[in-house]
């Protein structure tokens, strides 16, 4: 039992860490990249990790929770409208360099989330 807690208070410090701009938490991309690959199956949540890492991950945190911009998780943001807001940003956020393959699979992608 003392083993399995640490174990979860490890992988809460990782975590708690996302918003550096570090690498990726990779221990925990496959569990979490599985389920959503077999329910929405059109689009690639392993590369839509990768888009979100190297160009959203400064602002909206490591689990899309936010920071300096808004969380990303649990919003109902359209497809379409992520896509947009990807490629001409919004507010305060600037416009991302993101291909347009790529914004669009991230888009879908941050909808499921
Ligand atoms: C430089 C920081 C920064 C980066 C990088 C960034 N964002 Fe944002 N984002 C923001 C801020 C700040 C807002 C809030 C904008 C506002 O409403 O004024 C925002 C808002 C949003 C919104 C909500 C728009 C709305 O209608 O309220 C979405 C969706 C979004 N970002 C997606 C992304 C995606 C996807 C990426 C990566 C491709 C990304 N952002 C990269 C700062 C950033």
């Amino acid at each position: 039992m003392k083993k399995f807690l640490f174990a979860i208070g490890a992988v809460l410090v990782l975590g708690a860490c996302g918003g550096g701009g570090d690498e990726a938490p990779t221990d925990e991309a496959p569990a979490e990249e599985a389920p959503a690959e077999e329910t929405a199956g059109d689009f690639d949540a392993t590369l839509a990790r990768e888009t979100y890492e190297a160009s959203c991950i400064s602002c909206h945190g490591g689990n899309l929770e936010g920071g300096g911009g808004p969380a990303l998780a649990g919003s109902d943001y359209s497809v379409e409208h992520i896509i947009d807001v990807i490629h001409n940003g919004k507010g305060s956020m600037p416009p991302q360099n993101v291909p347009d393959e790529e914004a669009e699979n991230l888009a879908k992608w941050i909808a499921e989330q």
